[in-house]
């Protein structure tokens, strides 16, 4: 049921990989399909929000309804996201981000020769905790983590220092799948479990979440 329009809120939402070029044919990216992040795009539509999605090279149709942007690398990711939040209230970071890009991005194709090939990378920024750094008091700030040791440690350890008001910790087995298990971690509460169900039950789940934070801090 769409919610009244007192509370329609502006959601900037980041969905699918990003791509780090190399040379013209070749980069650095990730397995990411980008279904989490279009989810709750959908999911947040419905519920009658207003949704900006900032999207990585994925093969998925735009939910109806929903403002899209497409861009290919981290720093196209930021420059977008930048200029939408001043105006949002809330961001929920899907995307899974390349940590790394090329130092030099080779003009022409790079020819193969019998030595090693060394690669020099350096350090994407890091979007998600840019734009918490630079929010108005009221914008809630939800981050996602993909760990496979240690998970919950490690996801706390991101909430804090991106200061994040939530962020949802997946396991690897979510990437490119139609289903996960989330675990939630709420800034100032506990742990929830989001049990295993498709991504859109999981998305409407944390469409849920964001609108509960978003009055707790009004
Ligand atoms: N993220 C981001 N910009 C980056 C890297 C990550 O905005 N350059 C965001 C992701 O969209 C996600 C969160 O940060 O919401 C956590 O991403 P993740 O890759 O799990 O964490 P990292 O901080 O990159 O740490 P690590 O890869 O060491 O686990």
């Amino acid at each position: 049921m769409p919610m009244s329009k007192a509370a329609c809120l502006r959601i900037l939402i980041t969905a699918g990989p990003t791509r780090e070029h190399i040379d013209p044919v070749r980069y650095l990216s990730n397995e990411s399909s980008g279904k989490m992040g279009f989810a709750l795009a959908q999911a947040a539509a419905r519920r009658g929000h207003d949704v900006r999605l900032v999207h990585g090279p994925v093969s998925l149709v735009a939910p109806a309804g929903v403002a899209t942007t497409s861009v290919l690398s981290a720093a196209q990711m930021l420059q977008a996201c930048q200029r939408l939040w001043p105006r949002c209230d809330a961001l929920i970071m899907a995307a899974a981000v390349a940590d790394y890009a090329p130092v030099t991005t080779h003009r022409y194709k790079l020819k193969k020769h019998s030595t090693h090939l060394m690669l020099k990378l350096s350090p994407t920024v890091d979007i998600l905790a840019t734009l918490a750094s630079r929010r108005r008091p009221g914008q809630v700030v939800m981050g996602f983590a993909l760990e496979n040791r240690r998970a919950r440690h490690y996801a706390a350890d991101k909430l804090r220092r991106k200061r994040l008001d939530a962020i949802a910790l997946n396991r690897p087995d979510a990437l490119g799948a139609a289903e996960s298990e989330i675990e939630l971690l709420i800034s100032g509460a506990g742990w929830q479990c989001l049990p295993r169900s498709p991504k859109r039950v999981q998305a409407t789940r944390l469409v849920k979440a964001i609108e509960a934070l978003w009055e707790q801090r009004r």
